[in-house]
């Protein structure tokens, strides 16, 4: 007990407002009614100056212990109140992952979703970064970079759709929805100096519509510069590659001589399989099927990118996606790929739950909708 009773009496009842506090809104109002401009502790000092000179110092000294002791409770209160409402939050936010999804037949991956994963799971596990560039591309980056000048008859090759520039009248200012994602590996090598290694997944557009060919279609493209790159390297990739997707241990595969203007020498690799009247069997037998076109970059490519062929090698590939997801999972007709069917969706999609990783397993076929 101090000597100030009127002291006493109010530290007791400021101390008892506090503990009687039950959530921070309460304990702040307990802190102005007490501490705040008109609080009864700031009262209580304004009697301060109206006291005679000789109990000044006590009732000073005084007033500041229990001031002390209303500030540490408060600090100590306001602390047990934070936790118990942080308690009280994660419990209501508590999520229990063991509960079963709600519909599990809800909802489908698409195969070009599902294999666009696959494709970047494995080239990221070799140690490749992906990149990216335009759907609507300039005449030089889809087709003079990589050394189809104008006239070019390889241009003919490809049945592309021109898109009008808006400020020239000129054919050759026209731009193209891309035709292939070949033009990324010009796009990357303006941004970086090798060593490079990258694959660009991405839509590509041509104007073409069967069984196998649909005017909008995905590639990924496949790009590694650097010194003393050989043809070696680029079949030991693919092969690594086709036997991971396949998920085989043992695939019989060959390199085609080929023609693309922006590789030399230039190949397409294909795979072994077994074609009978019903069936597609990959890695047995006595056929073949195409899978990509590929090459060692052309020197005139890596001028055209800023790199110089004196000193750089390297190899590009590219292969279609649409292709890789008929020929896995057994899809006959491309053109169904993008009729937005839901009943074809729920029968050759996938579960969201099924993420492809080179660890944890890579199509997880078990949880395909069959
Ligand atoms: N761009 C070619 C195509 O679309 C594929 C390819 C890419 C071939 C890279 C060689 C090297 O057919």
């Amino acid at each position: 007990m101090g000597k100030f009773e009127n002291i006493d009496t109010m530290l007791h009842q400021a101390l008892q407002a506090i503990e009687q506090a039950n959530d921070s809104a309460a304990i702040e109002n307990a802190r102005i009614t007490i501490l705040g401009k008109s609080g009864s502790f700031t009262q209580l000092g304004k009697i301060l100056g109206t006291l005679p000179i000789e109990q000044k110092k006590d009732f000073g000294a005084e007033l500041n212990i229990a001031k002390k002791q209303i500030e540490d409770k408060l600090g100590a209160k306001k602390e047990i109140l934070a936790e118990q409402e942080l308690n009280t939050k994660l419990a209501k936010e508590t999520l229990d992952v063991t509960l079963p999804i709600r519909d599990e037949h809800q909802g489908r991956i698409h195969p070009v979703s599902k294999i666009y994963e696959e494709v970047v799971a494995i080239f990221g596990q070799m140690g490749f970064d992906i990149a990216e560039g335009p759907d609507i591309e300039d005449q030089f980056h889809n087709f003079n970079a990589l050394n189809m000048p104008a006239n070019h008859p390889a241009r003919q090759m490809q049945d592309t759709f021109y898109i009008k520039n808006p400020d020239s009248d000129n054919f050759d200012d026209s731009y193209v929805i891309r035709t292939h994602t070949s033009g990324i590996q010009i796009r990357t090598m303006e941004k970086q100096q090798p060593p490079i290694r990258i694959i660009a997944p991405g839509r590509t557009y041509r104007s073409d519509w069967d069984a196998t060919h649909t005017p909008m279609f995905h590639q990924v493209e496949g790009l590694v510069i650097d010194k003393n790159i050989t043809m070696a390297h680029l079949k030991g990739c693919l092969y690594d590659f086709m036997k991971a997707f396949f998920e085989l241990d043992d695939l019989p595969v060959r390199y085609r001589p080929s023609y693309f203007p922006f590789t030399e020498p230039s190949a397409e690799m294909d795979i072994g399989c077994l074609k009978t009247k019903t069936e597609l069997k990959i890695g047995a037998g006595t056929d073949w099927l195409e899978v990509l076109g590929c090459g060692m970059v052309h020197p005139n490519v890596l001028r055209a990118g800023g790199i110089n062929p004196d000193e750089y090698q390297g190899f590009a590939f590219g292969l279609g996606i649409d292709r890789l997801a008929m020929l896995k999972y057994g899809i006959p007709d491309l053109r169904t790929f993008f009729e937005s069917d839901t009943r074809w969706l729920k029968h050759y999609g996938f579960t969201p739950l099924d993420f492809s990783s080179m660890t944890g397993g890579l199509s997880n076929t078990g949880g395909q909708a069959r």
